[in-house]
């Protein structure tokens, strides 16, 4: 009986979700490379570092055709010197690294919430002014024509979706103003990029989701150059069955590209007595990437922009990092010696089913 691609790469994920068979080591899975199957630019978060490990280059190089800065080309580093003194030493080693392995640049971010606020404190309006539209043109500027797209604004909702996050930036321009002031400096300071609002859990979290859909209908009658939709993507296990699947129907009805910008999908839960097994999650986790994937198949071609996981091996995921590090958490596509995790077949399958 011949076994269809499907069956193939879901048996090692059959035997690993059958507690019966937890006590047999799982077959190793194989995977081609995920970006010789992929719809669209494969990309992954990196880290400066990274570059200087071999082993995370080869697997980078095997797989990936595009890299999003984890966090030296966000203000918190650029400025941590000061507003007069940027520092673009990593965030340009990055850019460098990708052009000279063919790979893609995504641009990651200009204005956060979460960052700048020191750096711009005791500015007078003029002089904020000048500071916000002078960052936007230094850092999208230095990377025309190097970054194919860029995250203008990041994370501008609650997480309850009750309405805009109140930060700096909107106490200076509004909650709306900001990001149409950001999006406006982007084009100018770089015309070619794609330029994308990014946002997580508008899949997970309905009021979150249906705030970020009114947000762009706002921002598009608005006039701004919003050209690409950010759905970063850290899924949880139990995101309920089919949720995923509905607000892409809903996303999708502006045509605009859509970037899938941190895919990751952690075991744990904010449970606190959640006694499922490692196989249990590993199971539920490929249901969701499952889901996830054939949702952004399901896409007309021109609006599935990019599909990028914030990490390639599960050690070098942020759930792995300092106290948050549990040692069995397992996020992202490969192991932490670089072989493919179910994550990886769930993807290769959505991405060529058989
Ligand atoms: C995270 C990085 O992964 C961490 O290493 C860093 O300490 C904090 O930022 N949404 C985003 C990303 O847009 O920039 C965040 O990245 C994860 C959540």
């Amino acid at each position: 009986m011949k076994l269809s691609r499907r069956a193939v790469l879901a048996a090692p994920v059959a035997l690993a979700a059958c507690d019966r068979f937890a006590s047999a080591e799982p077959a190793p899975i194989i995977v081609p490379p995920l970006k010789s199957i992929a719809p669209c630019p494969f990309g992954t978060a990196v880290k400066a570092m990274q570059l200087d490990d071999a082993e995370w280059v080869a697997l980078a190089r095997a797989n990936v055709a595009q890299l999003t800065p984890e966090w030296e080309m966000k203000m918190e580093y650029i400025l941590a010197k000061g507003l007069d003194r940027p520092n673009f030493d990593r965030s340009d080693h990055i850019a460098a690294f990708a052009q000279a392995n063919g790979m893609g640049l995504h641009g990651h971010t200009l204005i956060w919430y979460a960052q700048g606020e020191q750096a711009f404190a005791g500015l007078d309006n003029a002089a904020f002014d000048r500071a916000f539209d002078g960052y936007i043109a230094a850092l999208a500027g230095r990377y025309r024509g190097k970054a194919r797209s860029w995250d203008v604004v990041n994370e501008p909702i609650l997480d309850d979706g009750s309405g805009l996050r109140d930060c700096h930036w909107s106490r200076r321009y509004g909650h709306d103003g900001y990001i149409l002031r950001a999006f406006e400096k982007a084009r100018i300071a770089d015309p070619e990029a794609v330029l994308f609002l990014n946002e997580y859990n508008q899949e997970s979290v309905p009021a979150k989701g249906e705030q970020f859909l009114r947000l762009v209908e706002r921002l598009l009658k608005a006039g701004c150059p919003l050209q690409g939709l950010g759905l970063q993507s850290h899924l949880w296990i139990d995101i309920p069955d089919g949720a995923i699947a509905r607000y892409y129907g809903q996303i999708a009805q502006f045509g605009l590209p859509i970037h899938v910008s941190e895919l990751d999908c952690s075991l744990r839960t904010e449970k606190r007595l959640d006694a499922r097994s490692q196989a249990n999650r590993i199971a539920a986790q490929t249901a969701r990437v499952t889901e996830l994937a054939d949702a952004f198949m399901a896409l007309p071609a021109r609006q599935r922009y990019a599909f990028t996981v914030w990490g390639l091996r599960d050690t070098d995921s942020w759930y792995r990092q300092g106290d948050k590090d549990d040692g069995r958490d397992k996020p992202l596509p490969f192991d932490s010696f670089g072989r493919p995790n179910p994550m990886a077949a769930a993807l290769a399958n959505a991405f060529r089913p058989s």
